[in-house]
């Protein structure tokens, strides 16, 4: 079936949407996204997305095309128009077509590209792999030093995740200065006892909307939170360990580089804080 796509104000078929081969977004990865979870047709954590939207384009000196009101509007076509229940919409903000290729920045009057497209993935909260876990590998961290902005330049981790899947594994934590930053699409945590240990916010990894919520939600049920670096090896070495992201929600990681934690089965805490995240943001969805 056909998808209804957002290019620039228009709700068009997909084949026919159309962007300049000189937009920025294309040529120099100059650009920005956010994926916006969709569970019973409502938007996840909407609030968030769009609280971190603005920030990057704020720290690229990029206008921000429209209020949170209006994107809001436009989320809730999209969904609406391609009747998801269950998925993702996706939107990128790129600097836009300045007519040619060129290191410099265009002139203001340059209007930025605004696109939007919708992933029904039906059942998207029962996935199968929550039972199961992930099995993780670690690769070197070798991204750009501005890893908070959440920009379009996905070519390392794409490289991560396809070293993830030759090595029989689901995703790769990458490694920097002998410490996990994050993995290829998501944020890292290790379970010792009870308390949960990840990465401090900085500018060396994404600041996850799903992350500021899990956090919360484990500050509320009493368990102890850690922001701190951690290696591979007391990763391998603790109780549990599980990533968060916008699509994957809580997901418990069973194995890191061959070493299975829990005796290679998901654990309690990763399954506890799933079923909080999942039933306090179904609750909130908008
Ligand atoms: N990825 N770290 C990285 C490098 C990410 O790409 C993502 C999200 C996260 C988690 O952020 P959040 O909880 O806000 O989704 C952390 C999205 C889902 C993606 O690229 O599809």
């Amino acid at each position: 079936m056909s998808r209804t796509v957002y290019v620039n104000g228009d709700y068009v078929p997909e084949a026919e949407a159309k962007i300049s081969v000189f937009d920025r977004g294309f040529l120099m990865a100059d650009g920005v996204y956010e994926v916006t979870s969709v569970l019973d047709g409502k938007l996840i954590d909407f609030g968030g997305h769009c609280k971190r939207l603005a920030r990057s384009l704020s720290e690229l000196a990029m206008q921000n095309p429209h209020s949170d009101e209006e994107w809001l509007a436009i989320h809730r076509e999209m969904v609406a128009r391609n009747d998801i229940v269950d998925g993702m919409v996706y939107l990128q903000v790129t600097r836009g077509n300045p007519g040619d290729r060129d290191f410099a920045y265009p002139a203001n009057d340059v209007a930025p590209t605004v696109v939007l497209f919708t992933q029904s993935k039906p059942g998207l909260a029962e996935s199968p792999a929550a039972k199961t876990g992930w099995k993780v590998i670690s690769v070197p961290d070798i991204r750009w030093g501005r890893r908070d902005i959440k920009t379009v330049q996905l070519l390392y981790p794409s490289m991560g995740k396809m070293a993830a899947k030759q090595a029989g594994a689901d995703d790769a934590w990458m490694v920097e200065d002998g410490f996990v930053t994050e993995g290829t699409s998501n944020n890292a945590y290790i379970v010792k006892g009870n308390k949960i240990i990840t990465r401090a916010l900085s500018n060396d990894i994404l600041h996850g909307i799903t992350r500021a919520a899990v956090l919360r939600f484990a500050a509320e049920a009493q368990m102890e939170i850690e922001e701190r670096n951690f290696t591979i090896d007391e990763a391998q070495k603790a109780d549990e360990a599980f990533i968060t992201s916008a699509s994957a929600f809580v997901m418990p990681v069973v194995e890191i580089d061959g070493a299975a934690l829990n005796g290679g089965k998901v654990g309690p805490v990763a399954t506890r804080l799933r079923e909080i995240y999942l039933e306090e943001m179904r609750k909130a969805a908008i």
